[in-house]
């Protein structure tokens, strides 16, 4: 690929201040100064800025323990994004795999890698999502029968058969609840928890697929997926 482009998508600069910066003769490969912004560079290639080694990097995957209060977006003209979380990132190009809403907590991907989070998402594909909730109203046997088998939860929404688990004996009139579905339709935990006439006071993503949102991540906090994760999640 280009040097510019290469060090655009690292991160250095725009791709006019990159530009710049090559003709100006920040940018060395293999030792030599390269001086043209379309000079070819491959992964193999040593390419140094101002003295400092550039890496290429072409997919990033960090998983996120999303907090409350920010948006998954990569962009938004009020509200702080997932991505400003992010502060050392290698790729510029990340996105958060769906959606969780602003007020809810837990695991969210972030990556480069449009293949990946095409297949995680398509609804043909079913991937179980796992939640935990906190919910207003006292769940039941019926509740985990009527989500078993699936129901009708609005005019819009048909819920496919989902597992509920009743995590406490449900204290005064809250409930700890624990339930994995395999689609993820705007809303969708609430509005079934609403459906069943009780309301989400706190919500979680624990998991997405075969990615288990790691304990030791505080909300806000992040890290970089292992090889095994990543590979567990191209197996899915
Ligand atoms: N279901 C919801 O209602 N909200 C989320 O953020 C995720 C799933």
């Amino acid at each position: 690929m280009r040097l510019d482009k290469y060090l655009t998508e690292m991160g250095i600069g725009s791709r006019s201040e990159v530009k710049q910066g090559i003709r100006k003769g920040f940018a060395r490969v293999n030792g030599e100064t390269a001086v043209r912004p379309e000079f070819k560079v491959d992964e193999k290639d040593r390419v140094t800025w101002k003295g400092t080694p550039v890496d290429f990097v072409a997919y990033e995957y960090i998983m996120l323990n999303k907090p409350a209060g920010v948006v998954s977006a990569t962009e938004d003209k009020r509200d702080r994004t997932v991505l400003d979380l992010v502060k050392d990132a290698r790729r510029k190009d990340l996105f958060p795999v769906g959606r969780l809403d602003k007020d809810t907590e837990g695991l969210l991907l972030l990556t480069n890698d449009g293949k990946l989070a095409h297949r995680l998402l398509s609804p043909k594909h079913h991937v179980a999502k796992v939640y935990y909730a906190r919910v207003q109203g006292v769940m039941t046997e019926a509740d985990v029968q009527r989500f078993k088998e699936g129901f009708a939860v609005d005019d819009e929404l048909t819920a496919l058969p989902a597992e509920l688990e009743i995590l406490s004996v449900c204290e005064g009139d809250t409930c700890e609840i624990r339930l994995k579905i395999f689609e993820g339709k705007f809303h969708q935990v609430k509005r079934m928890v609403q459906a069943a006439g009780k309301e989400v006071l706190y919500l979680k993503r624990l998991s997405m697929g075969p990615l288990v949102l790691d304990a030791a991540l505080a909300p806000g906090e992040y890290r970089s997926l292992t090889e095994k994760e990543q590979e567990a999640l191209y197996a899915e």
